[in-house]
């Protein structure tokens, strides 16, 4: 297939493009900024959609949206031409098409108040991020019934770098600060690695999947506990890093345990993810600031 990947520069669609360069798909590169080897658009801009619309491709891999719930909750605006409008007209391409529509969305759209949550269940979310992903996912649907939508836990990844993976960059931070600091201890977090969501779509577009689909890890932790996990793997002191046992305010509610049931994919074939520890060893010697 000639597949479209929109966010390809970003901290998932990065390792997308990683993973599907040994299959036999073509990839076309989309980014905001420009790159070599990239087609830069700003997909909230009509000329720029059409532009990318315009291009040899028939597969969307759409990841590209504004994913920090806080942003989203003050730039509602912004976050609605980018997370509803421009996946909604990249379906319509797709659909006019009759090109396959993969669309990544989140746990958020669920507000944790009861886990786990299976494909079956009704989106209810409580921040205005988690509002615009479920939205997008009706309107994707309703223009394309034989897309694929996963919805993905909190991601971590280290092929951009380690900035690039808000969790990780901030425990390393906070590992390195030497500072007392309170990291939160309240939400439950089931953190899956950028190459096991690459895996699982290749998995997905291999069987001609349809509909929705969930992907997390089965680590049942925490911002806190993640962060010492990691000084520990590093052989660095963590004994400056302290739980905050209060919901932390943000301009955003976050779900309390949005808990994935992931048993529809295991039950196709798709492995479950390396426990987050192990993979972290895998993968820690890229760790650099
Ligand atoms: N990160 C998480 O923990 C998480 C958790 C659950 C679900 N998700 C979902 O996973 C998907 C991927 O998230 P991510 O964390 O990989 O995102 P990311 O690292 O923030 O990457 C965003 C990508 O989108 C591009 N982009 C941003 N604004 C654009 C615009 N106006 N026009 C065109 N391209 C634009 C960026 O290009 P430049 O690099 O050029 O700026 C970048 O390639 C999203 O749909 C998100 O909702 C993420």
């Amino acid at each position: 297939m000639n597949i479209l990947v929109t966010g390809a520069s970003g901290l998932l669609g990065s390792d997308i493009v990683l993973y599907f360069a040994s299959s036999d798909h073509q990839i076309i590169k989309n980014s905001f900024s420009e790159r070599p080897g990239f087609i830069a658009a700003d997909i909230t801009k009509k000329e720029d959609l059409n532009k990318l619309i315009a291009l040899n491709w028939d597969c969307i891999v759409h990841t590209t949206a504004a994913r920090d719930p806080d942003t989203c909750e003050i730039n509602r605006q912004d976050a609605f031409n980018l997370n509803v409008t421009a996946a909604e007209e990249l379906a319509k391409a797709a659909a006019e098409r009759r090109a396959k529509f993969v669309f990544i969305s989140t746990d958020y759209v669920f507000s944790g108040n009861n886990p786990p949550y299976m494909e079956t269940d009704k989106p209810d979310p409580i921040n205005y991020y988690g509002e615009t992903k479920a939205e997008a996912e009706k309107r994707v649907l309703a223009l394309c019934p034989d897309a694929i939508i996963m919805r993905v836990s909190v991601l971590y990844g280290i092929n951009t770098g380690l900035k690039a993976s808000p969790l990780l960059y901030s425990s390393i931070k906070a590992i390195e600060s030497k500072t007392e600091l309170l990291i939160d201890n309240t939400i439950i977090r089931y953190p899956v690695y950028t190459g096991d969501v690459a895996a699982a779509l290749n998995f997905l577009l291999q069987i001609n999947a349809i509909g929705i689909f969930h992907l997390s890890s089965e680590d049942k932790t925490t911002k806190f506990q993640i962060t010492k996990d990691i000084a520990s793997l590093l052989g660095k002191d963590s004994s400056h890093i302290k739980p905050l046992n209060t919901i932390p305010l943000t301009p955003a509610k976050r779900p309390i345990d949005s808990h994935l049931d992931c048993s529809k994919i295991y039950s196709l074939g798709f492995p479950k993810s390396l426990p987050f520890k192990e993979r972290i060893d895998i993968i820690k010697d890229k760790f650099k600031m």
